[in-house]
């Protein structure tokens, strides 16, 4: 099978490859073609990927390629982890909107639009390509903000599309490991939107052992959520990462414009893992990597592969249209859910009635999402605003106003219309 990587130039592909060797008997890759615009950044991870492959016995040939007919012709799977704009676009999205006293975060609230607008047409543009040499391949899309991306490109009609986020298994394994079990043996009950969801029941082997988790390994478990162990027992579920933006909103933004934001601790990061990368001698993945937050995605990512390949139904959590499953938002909504997983893509497990707790949120930045994507697609000044004043964290005029002019003008070079 051939996997391509677009953004094979990002600091995770050695993530991907190293999983790649871990799983050799489930996925036999033989050829994995990395792609970026940045010739530099391929050369270097091309090189780390085969002395990767070449330690771990493993018999896949890694291709390097700027365009992006050539890398995709002939894909079983095309993975996109693409940053328009690289970290120095991060690093705008996660300190303007601080100067409003809102939050800084690449993903959720002012950051996140930013995001969106630089990010979708980009996508679209790629998506197209894909298609036009490979239109059977599966794009799996790792590139944020995750939700709205797989939305756009489900809305322009590509099908074989599924949106992938660590977020579910990073619980997974924290949960095993709280537990002292194997991570297969649990399944989690996971509901929202990409980067906003809950975990409302963990089963162990078909039992729930969520009130043990929250009750005798609380403090162990709320650290993950970055709130308070009371909290997090009064709600009865897990809230992800994200919620913490949310539920402690100004305790989080004090905490950024004293402490910096988490794209400088990246920057940081990034360079010593290129730098490492770059080192003939380093022929496995570094401890480092284990300091970015999709450190563990290779296990979805490869899992869901598998699944799509061998159409084997088995149940991964994705980002997929709505349909029906949460009867409070439109059918063309994206939603995160655990779904089975055969030859003709997911298909999203029945969820439970979800407690207006979660469905409010979750319906108030399902609207966000739909008027951030209209922006994103169809440009537009009044369209950036209509955005931010629907968003939970933002929703006042004078500061949607204010966010509007800042971002616009911070990303002036990607956004042809403004
Ligand atoms: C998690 C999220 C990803 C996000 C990453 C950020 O894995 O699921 O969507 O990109 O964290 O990690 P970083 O190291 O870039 O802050």
């Amino acid at each position: 099978m051939k996997l391509t990587i677009v953004g094979g130039g990002s600091t995770y592909t050695p993530e991907l490859i190293d999983g790649l060797v871990r799983v050799r008997d489930r996925l036999d890759v033989s050829e994995v073609a990395l792609q970026d615009v940045s010739a530099g950044r391929l050369d270097v991870l091309a090189a780390m990927s085969r002395r990767m492959l070449a330690v771990g016995d493993h018999p896949a040939v890694v291709t390097t390629h700027t365009g992006l007919a050539p890398a995709a012709e002939g894909a079983d799977v095309v993975l996109v982890q693409l940053r328009v704009g690289g970290q120095a676009a991060r690093l705008q999205d996660e300190t303007l909107p601080l100067r409003c006293d809102c939050l800084g975060q690449e993903t959720t609230g002012a950051g996140g639009l930013a995001k969106a607008l630089r990010t979708v047409p980009v996508m679209l543009d790629v998506a197209e390509r894909v298609r036009a040499v490979n239109p059977s391949a599966w794009l799996i899309d790792f590139t944020n903000p995750v939700g709205i991306v797989t939305r756009a490109l489900l809305q322009a009609g590509h099908r074989r599309v599924v949106g992938l986020c660590s977020a579910a298994v990073v619980f997974q394994r924290h949960f095993a490991r709280v537990l002292d079990v194997d991570p297969s043996r649990l399944a989690l009950d996971h509901v929202g939107l990409n980067h906003l969801t809950w975990e409302r029941r963990v089963l162990l082997d078909g039992e729930d052992v969520l009130p043990r988790l929250l009750g005798e390994y609380g403090e162990k478990v709320a650290p993950a959520t970055g709130l308070p162990v009371d909290l997090v027992r009064r709600l009865g579920t897990v809230p992800s990462y994200y919620l913490h933006y949310y539920y402690a909103h100004d305790e989080v933004v004090a905490g950024q414009k004293a402490n910096g934001v988490r794209a400088q601790e990246v920057m940081e990061i990034e360079g010593r893992l290129l730098e490492a990368y770059a080192d003939p001698s380093v022929t496995a993945k570094p401890e480092l990597l284990t300091r970015r937050g999709g450190a563990f995605y290779s296990e979805a990512a490869l899992d869901l592969m598998a699944s799509l390949r061998d159409g084997d139904g088995r149940t991964h959590v994705v980002n997929l249209r709505n349909g029906s499953a949460l009867p409070f938002l439109s059918a063309d909504s994206v939603i995160e859910v655990p779904a089975t997983v055969g030859a003709d893509g997911p298909v999203a497990l029945p969820v439970a009635p979800v407690e207006p707790l979660l469905s409010g949120l979750i319906a108030h930045v399902t609207a966000y999402e739909h008027l951030a994507l209209e922006a994103a697609v169809h440009g537009g000044r009044d369209r950036v605003f209509r955005a931010l004043l629907a968003h939970p964290l933002v929703g006042r005029h004078a500061v949607a106003d204010r966010l509007t002019d800042s971002l616009l003008e911070a990303n002036r070079a990607y956004l042809p219309w403004a």
